[in-house]
């Protein structure tokens, strides 16, 4: 079970200040359960958990096998909530590296178990170079499209898609059968194009806000296509949002708490730090969903994401000795599955003797060890959040206790923590130098 190590941040906090706090926090918690706030009518994403959709779990499980089955790459086009949760998803639970799955070599592996296509995202960016390479790269591959955009009108998806769908028939006379569009049920353009080429169509809750859409088809079908069990994931997440409904004992409010206190003290960064880089992309999705629900009304803590020991190379200067107003969040696991023990050397040139026979995972940690001492030394408050190993449900339980506590966040902020106004402002800049009619 996932829990909330807040040892060295408590110390950095004013006396008493949490205890005053601790009605506010309940208080925010009970106005996302009663869905009282701003933005409730974008609890979508509670309640999928409380009233799980078995069917649709299995069908999109059923349609996954399917592209499992005959992709060498499924090509996953959409931008910010569209394709963090499951980039991070994907990320954390499969292998750091595979074997192709190009066509010609497709006999070479077990097709139930060695087979996974690779998943490749566009459409989050607007570079050319990106995608006439990438085209270049699919040529010879079984590709299938998943078009992911609830507005279906956002222009970096949109024009990847336009591409990607003019390649695609080109290339395959089933062009449309290895379409599947995720979009609003009724609104935006992907709608049309979708009902006039019998693309299949899977929807976004219309209540569900993109940076916390990954438990939706948006995030599941290309997180069941890369191979992971979904339904683990899936009911991970439920069991966080059945044991974070209280507000005793509920390190959620533990976390939006301390972080909102240190904020208030002047600790306007927070940096969320990994120790294995397959949990780097966790950082992305994370950081987009707390910078895109608390930085409103010149409010809300920065969020940045770091990954160690890589970035102790780099920022751990910063992070040791720069202005103080850092806090820090690890994200760290019982179980790394790093259990490579080191091999001892007749010679000892390198001088590593010292450490033959023990594993990675041991000197991983104590790397973390070793940061936390010197950054608490250092003047910065860190928290740590336990997941007990690197598995669909764990995971699950990490994605909805973040979520959740950037709603709780939010509303001690005095903030609505389900809208963005201000990503408009850089689309209306551009659109008109664009000529946008
Ligand atoms: O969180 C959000 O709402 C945004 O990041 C959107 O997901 C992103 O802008 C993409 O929007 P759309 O899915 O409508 O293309």
């Amino acid at each position: 079970m996932l829990r909330l190590d807040t040892a060295n941040a408590l110390p950095f906090l004013d006396e008493g200040a949490l205890d005053h706090l601790r009605p506010r926090v309940a208080a925010a918690h009970q106005t996302l359960l009663n869905k009282t706030g701003a933005g409730n009518d974008y609890l979508g994403w509670r309640d999928l958990l409380l009233s799980p959709n078995d069917a649709l779990l299995e069908d999109l499980s059923a349609t996954a096998a399917a592209i499992r089955q005959d992709a060498d790459v499924l090509l996953c086009i959409g931008i910010g909530g569209s394709y963090l949760g499951a980039q991070a998803v994907i990320q954390a639970l499969t292998p750091y590296f595979q074997p192709t799955t190009a066509s010609g070599f497709a006999d070479l592996f077990d097709q139930d178990a060695g087979r996974s296509p690779e998943i490749i995202f566009a459409g989050h960016h607007m570079s050319g170079a990106y995608l006439r390479d990438l085209f270049s790269y699919l040529e010879d591959k079984s590709v299938y499209i998943n078009v992911i955009s609830k507005s279906g009108t956002t222009l970096e998806p949109a024009l990847a898609f336009r591409f990607a769908r003019q390649w695609l028939e080109a290339h395959f006379d089933d062009a449309d059968r290895r379409i599947i569009v995720t979009t609003d049920p009724s609104k935006g353009a992907l709608n049309q194009l979708q009902s006039e080429r019998g693309y299949k169509k899977y929807e976004i809750p219309p209540d569900v806000g993109g940076r916390f859409s990954v438990l939706t088809p948006v995030g599941l079908l290309p997180i069941a296509v890369a191979g992971v069990d979904i339904r683990s994931l899936f009911y991970g997440a439920v069991a966080a949002c059945e044991r974070l409904a209280t507000v005793k004992d509920n390190p959620a409010l533990d976390y939006a708490a301390i972080r909102y206190q240190l904020l208030q003290q002047g600790y306007g960064t927070e940096v969320l730090a990994t120790f294995e880089p397959c949990l780097n992309s966790i950082g992305d999705w994370w950081q987009q969903l707390y910078g895109e629900s608390e930085g409103k009304e010149h409010k809300g803590l920065y969020p940045d994401s770091v990954q160690y020991s890589t970035d102790l190379h780099s920022l751990g200067q910063y992070m040791q000795q720069g202005r103080r107003v850092l806090l820090e969040t690890f994200l760290m696991t019982d179980d790394d599955g790093g259990d490579l023990a080191i091999p001892d050397s007749t010679a000892n040139l390198d001088g590593l003797n010292y450490l033959s026979g023990r594993t990675m995972s041991h000197v991983n940690r104590q790397a973390y060890e070793g940061t936390v001492r010197a950054h608490t030394v250092g003047g910065v408050p860190n928290m740590t959040l336990w997941l007990d190993r690197i598995a669909p449900d764990p995971l699950g339980e990490a994605l909805y206790f973040f979520e959740h506590a950037v709603a709780v966040s939010g509303y001690l902020l005095a903030v609505n923590p389900f809208d963005q106004p201000g990503v408009e402002a850089y689309k209306k800049e551009m659109f008109s130098l664009l000529g946008k009619p």
